[in-house]
């Protein structure tokens, strides 16, 4: 009775909202990038919806209605020494890193197509969809799920807003004050990072146009295309269908990033991916940090860089320098370690979100990931952040210009300078006011991240791709927005006049010659 009265209910409230099938697709190698693909999934199901996930982790123990696609190859597709932490320390990013960035993620979205499983999914005439969400990292081509199922396109940018992620449903915004997502500099720029944000600009315009877009487009005409016309459709071109996008779903939010001004069809829900009840610790975890009397600090380094690559002299000084704190420290850490100190416990998985909001935390050792970054503000607990590569420096970069974290280099004197940090941050209550302010920005919104997710990927669905939110920018010319044609037109003007002018000056000046010439003959 009590289930029929629930159902009954839940399609009165439903009533406007119809049920509509799903596919996701989250192919980057990585668990903070699955989390964020679970988020949407997570959130898509609860009304109901049917969703297909295609990705490289597999989800255990799935909710019904979600219909899993591996394509776990993808961990063979990146080269692993990308994520060694030994590797990052020693080899700075070379210039050129940029180049190998996009072709290297042009390759995975070509590869996560080309996978059997999903090859299989693509050949079949008889599956529909009515709403794509692919997560956008450097490459377009994910844009040709929706064109094979004629149906509108969501991307999901990963990362905070950036000057490409608004690129995707509108004009590049003015890069005198944003930055690009790779660079370490946050507005106000100086001169020279001014000048430097312009020329990636530039450089990235150049590319893209001369190779990424083609690279892409053969992709296109050798996956897509002729999915399209087995459907019995013309395929449009690809540069219509990379532009064809009806939403971004930003995981950023502005309380841990810059207040730029967003296009309507962009919606920034950073934090939608944080589990709205907290699971309680298990009971070993949770008597751990009852019983501490100075707090607990927690660290961990995400998920990406795995402990047995750290470099052994680092792993023992931070073992000393821990053993020496009146805290209790857990460390997330996927190794065995000799002579463990009495106060740190090593644990090889931890439960992020339930340490983080346990009141005994006082302090996040973090790399400075966006997903952990959001998590600390979240919960209100301040961060030091040793950035390793991509968005976290700029990530670190924002939080301790915003005065919620402090900044540790990953070098050999990691710990000496953890030890400085960790006292400073223990000492000086104003980090911990500072992140409770943002925290609070973070959580006054009117209705929860995820919340929003769910109404505007129904929006999109109700809409047939909400054409009404996209930005007539895209429609006008670059030179009709840098008003060259007025330029022209003006040149041609003054050019006229100029001409005229002098025309008659001349003429005036050679009759006054003449003029004076006869009267000194008379
Ligand atoms: C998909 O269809 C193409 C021909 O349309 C065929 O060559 C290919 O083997 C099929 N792949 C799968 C996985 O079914
Ligand atoms: C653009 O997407 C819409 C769905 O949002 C689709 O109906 C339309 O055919 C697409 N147009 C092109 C040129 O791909």
């Amino acid at each position: 009775m009590a289930l029929a009265i629930y159902l009954f209910l839940s399609i009165l409230l439903c009533s406007s909202c119809e049920a509509y099938k799903a596919l996701v697709v989250f192919g980057m190698p990585s668990n903070s990038h699955f989390n964020l693909g679970k988020g949407i999934v997570r959130n898509l199901l609860k009304d109901g919806n049917e969703v297909t996930f295609i990705t490289p982790v597999e989800w255990k123990n799935p909710p019904p209605n979600l219909r899993q696609i591996d394509v776990s190859n993808n961990f063979n597709v990146m080269p692993s020494y990308l994520l060694n932490i030994k590797h990052l320390m020693e080899a700075p990013t070379p210039t050129g890193h940029r180049k190998s960035v996009k072709t290297r993620l042009i390759n995975l979205a070509k590869t996560t197509m080309e996978y059997e499983n999903v090859q299989r999914l693509l050949n079949d005439t008889n599956e529909h969809f009515d709403v794509v969400i692919v997560e956008h990292m450097y490459s377009d081509l994910g844009a040709g799920y929706a064109a094979i199922f004629d149906c509108p396109l969501i991307w999901l940018s990963p990362v905070e807003v950036h000057s490409l992620s608004i690129g995707l449903v509108d004009v590049l915004p003015n890069p005198a004050y944003t930055s690009d997502v790779l660079s370490p500099y946050t507005p106000p720029f100086t001169f020279l990072e001014r000048l430097e944000e312009l020329w990636i600009r530039i450089y990235d315009a150049y590319y893209d146009y001369m190779v990424y877009e083609p690279m892409e487009a053969a992709e296109y005409e050798r996956l897509i295309v002729p999915q399209i016309q087995k459907r019995g459709r013309q395929a449009p071109p690809y540069s219509e269908v990379r532009n064809n996008v009806s939403l971004v779903l930003g995981n950023s939010h502005v309380s841990t990033g810059v207040s730029l001004a967003l296009p309507q069809n962009y919606k920034p829900i950073g934090g939608y991916h944080i589990d709205e009840e907290i699971k309680p610790l298990f009971e070993n975890l949770e008597k751990i940090m009852m019983n501490s009397k100075n707090g607990v600090i927690y660290f961990s380094m995400g998920s990406n860089l795995k402990g047995k690559d750290w470099p052994e002299e680092i792993k023992r000084d931070l073992l000393k320098l821990f053993g020496e704190l009146k805290q209790t420290v857990i460390w997330k850490f996927e190794e065995e370690l000799p002579n463990v100190p009495k106060n740190l416990h090593i644990m090889k998985w931890a439960p992020q979100p339930s340490i983080l909001a346990h009141p005994k935390c006082v302090l996040f050792i973090t790399h400075g990931g966006l997903l952990s970054t959001t998590e600390a503000v979240h919960y209100g607990v301040p961060t030091i952040a040793i950035p390793v590569f991509g968005d976290q420096i700029i990530n670190v970069k924002k939080a301790v210009s915003r005065g919620l974290a402090l900044e540790v280099k990953l070098s050999y004197k990691l710990a000496a300078d953890l030890k400085v940090a960790i006292e400073e941050m223990l000492n000086n209550p104003k980090y911990r006011q500072r992140v409770k302010e943002l925290s609070y920005i973070y959580h006054d919104r009117p209705v929860k991240p995820g919340a929003e997710l769910r109404h505007w990927v129904q929006h999109v669905v109700n809409t047939r791709g909400a054409p009404h939110l996209r930005s007539p920018a895209l429609a006008v010319p670059l030179y009709q927005r840098l008003y060259l044609d007025l330029v022209a037109i003006l040149s041609v003007v003054l050019l006229f006049f100029y001409t005229l002018i002098r025309k008659l000056c001349s003429r005036i000046r050679s009759k006054k010659i003449v003029n004076s010439k006869k009267r000194k003959k008379n």
